[in-house]
């Protein structure tokens, strides 16, 4: 089976613009909250059987009235408690999946960030092809400015060649079975570190297989980030 994790566990500090965690803000000129256009991405795509929403505890009520205004098919759609971080909000999803759908090797889980409304169903479906043939995946773009890495955060440590660098956005993309074997394997230590899913697979030698994401994929982090997502929906027609 193929599921959708959309994460939502994270209460949006950089934000910080109104007491309401960034997924929850509304978009466009309908006011619909940018999670509820996140999820209507998800419930395009039909290849996904169930989609589970991960949200921080104190905000799983407001969910699932959002769920309940905006009518969505509460036999598809669940929302559970997320966790402490990116990962552990992924893990608890993959728990109760497991708990309610039983365990199956091929079992698919296509995460993506609520605050990401743009992705489309294009990424979506390429996201599941690319889990399925290689057990990982990661929507990238091209970078497009000159990435440079800094060690000390004053001076330049290197300057890595752009057109092999890319920058990663979501979905991304894994066999449950093979996620959750390598995210129980790590240390605590490691478990700090490896806060992107994909890294986990990249630190255990396992290939990710890379799908085309959009710059239009932005993740909204930031009140600059939200007035673009309002200028994107603006100027489309299907808000
Ligand atoms: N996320 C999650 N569980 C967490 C933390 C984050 O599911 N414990 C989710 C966020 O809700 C978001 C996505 O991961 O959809 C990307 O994280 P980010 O943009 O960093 O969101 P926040 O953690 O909410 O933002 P901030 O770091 O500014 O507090």
């Amino acid at each position: 089976m193929i599921f959708g994790a959309i994460v939502a566990g994270g209460v949006g500090n950089r934000m910080n613009l109104s007491g309401l965690p960034k997924q929850f803000l509304p978009l466009g000129n309908s006011k619909k909250p940018i999670i509820i256009h996140t999820l209507e991405k998800f419930l395009l795509c039909d290849r996904i059987d169930y989609i589970y929403i991960g949200v921080h505890k104190d905000w799983l009520g407001y969910a699932e009235e959002l769920l309940d205004k905006y009518e969505i098919d509460t036999k598809k759609v669940f929302v559970i408690s997320g966790g402490i971080d990116r990962n552990l909000t992924i893990m608890n999803i993959i728990k109760v999946i497991e708990t309610n759908h039983g365990e199956n090797p091929d079992n698919i889980i296509v995460t993506h960030d609520a605050v990401r409304p743009f992705v489309t169903i294009k990424m979506i479906e390429e996201n599941i092809d690319a889990a399925i043939e290689c057990g990982a995946c990661d929507t990238v773009v091209n970078a497009i400015d000159t990435i440079i890495e800094s060690s000390d955060g004053k001076h330049i440590s290197s300057v890595p060649e752009r057109k092999l660098m890319y920058q990663g956005q979501t979905p991304q993309s894994f066999n449950i079975s093979k996620l959750k074997n390598l995210y129980f394997d790590l240390n605590d230590e490691e478990k700090n570190v490896l806060t992107d899913a994909c890294k986990i697979f990249i630190f255990r030698n396992h290939p990710v297989k890379l799908v085309k994401g959009d710059t239009f994929n932005i993740k909204i982090t930031t009140v600059s980030d939200y007035k673009i997502a309002q200028a994107i929906v603006g100027g489309s027609k299907g808000d």
